[in-house]
């Protein structure tokens, strides 16, 4: 049995994607559990870009199960765009499948997400806008509609009457904006229903099935550790746990289920939206680091806050995920840099910590304590084995091991598929 679990170690955008697809050569199953097409996964093989939303980044191997867990949202319209691109492309997705516990991201989350973060103005969380947390909202409160109620159609349609008479009373009496048509909705969901019955699966006991017969399942996080509802920057956060705990909740597994958990720690700090970023760069050396790491996002082209390494941030996901692998990405980014401070502690009060503080009032106090640590001038992009990357490229990655107390098992040195150097 080996469950694997890729979690995101800072803000999101670390390259997970091309984790995922990394190891998905060695897995019999590929599981989201969280989120929804708020995600922006890419992967490049062979120097062909796909840009995933909300499929699994294993789907490229057709050997893998992909399964759209039960934690995740889905966008069916997103759903089923995203699998026409791809069969246009010439990849089959046969083996993509959606969870019947999972809810359905409704047209009118997304339109409530825009107008919520336009009421906020100045306040505004940075959502995507792509209605993920109105979708959660309405799964806590108990009004939202799962892709198994699909399946008794006339069932599903008078679930979504309820609904709709409550968010069409928002939309009108709220924000003043024109109700959505309820038989205009239901024409819609009749030609989604005839396309997503035959992928909607049981995957609790797909997925627990496959591990007990000792498969290889791979858990894909989106987003990351600094972005979770509970431990993130609340409220600059997601509506989800993109935590290893998150696995359990969101695919139906035991913790004890899960071998492996690997955090993806991208070289430098970087984040989309608002919240505190204590070694954010605001001058000309942030722009190089954006310029460099082509830092703009994949879903939203808008462009990523950028800073030094944060340990402290990498520490906490450590702790929260009891990681047991790192995986390092962009490395090579660094290579034009002489000097690469990395925080490796916050003064707070008088003293110095590697605790985050739950207030962000609090947090944005934080003075970043840094070693400055030598850079390389070398391209490192081909380099295969560890012992030929730049002696200064070795310590950096010493450092990261050392502050978070955890293994480095693998050095992401370029985008493509083969651009790895594989310690463990
Ligand atoms: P989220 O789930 O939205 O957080 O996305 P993600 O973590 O999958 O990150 P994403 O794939 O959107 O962004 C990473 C970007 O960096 C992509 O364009 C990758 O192709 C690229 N990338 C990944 N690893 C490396 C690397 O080691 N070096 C370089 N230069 N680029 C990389």
């Amino acid at each position: 049995m080996a469950g694997y679990v890729v979690v995101g170690s800072q803000w999101g955008d670390e390259g997970k994607g091309k984790i995922v697809d990394v190891l998905g050569e060695q897995m019999d199953m590929v599981v989201r559990f969280q989120g929804g097409n708020n995600a922006g996964h890419t992967v490049v093989v062979e120097g062909e870009k796909t840009v995933l939303h909300l499929l699994p980044s294993g789907v490229l191997h057709q050997d893998a199960l992909c399964i759209i867990g039960p934690g995740v949202v889905v966008d069916p319209f997103v759903l089923l765009k995203e699998i026409d691109e791809l069969e246009s492309r010439g990849v089959n997705t046969e083996h993509v499948k959606i969870s019947g516990r999972a809810h359905l991201i409704m047209p009118y989350h997304v339109k409530l997400d825009e107008l919520q973060e336009t009421r906020l103005a100045g306040n505004k969380i940075g959502t995507t806008k792509r209605g993920i947390g109105p979708c959660y909202a309405d799964k806590y409160t108990r009004i939202g509609l799962r892709a198994c109620d699909l399946i008794d159609f006339d069932n599903f349609k008078s679930k979504m009457a309820t609904t709709l008479s409550i968010k069409n009373e928002q939309i009108v009496k709220l924000y003043g904006e024109q109700p959505f048509d309820y038989e205009a909705l239901a024409e819609q969901f009749k030609e989604i229903r005839e396309r997503l019955l035959p992928r909607i699966i049981d995957a609790v006991t797909t997925v627990n099935d496959a591990l007990d017969q000792n498969q290889n399942v791979l858990f894909e996080g989106a987003q990351a550790n600094m972005l979770d509802i509970n431990y993130g920057t609340y409220p600059y956060v997601t509506s989800s746990s993109p935590t290893a705990a998150g696995v359990c909740e969101g695919a139906g597994v035991s913790p004890f289920k899960l071998d492996h958990v690997i955090g993806v720690v991208k070289a430098y700090s970087t984040r989309v939206g608002e919240g505190p970023f204590i070694t954010e760069l605001l001058d000309e050396t942030g722009e190089e680091l954006r310029k460099a790491g082509n830092e703009y996002g994949a879903t939203t082209g808008r462009p990523r806050r950028c800073g030094w390494l944060d340990l402290c941030v990498v520490k906490q996901a450590a702790r929260i995920n009891g990681l047991t692998d790192l995986v390092v990405t962009k490395i090579d980014v660094l290579s034009q840099f002489k000097t690469l401070p990395v925080c490796i502690g916050y003064e707070l009060n008088g003293k110095v910590t590697t605790s985050i503080p739950a207030s962000l009032e609090e947090y944005a106090k934080a003075k970043p304590v840094y070693r400055m640590m030598e850079g390389w001038e070398e391209d490192i992009t081909g380099i295969r084995k560890f012992e030929e990357l730049p002696e200064n490229c070795r310590k950096y990655l010493a450092l990261i091991e050392e502050i978070t107390g955890t293994r480095i098992s693998l050095v992401s040195v370029g985008p493509d598929r083969e651009n790895n150097i594989i310690l463990h």
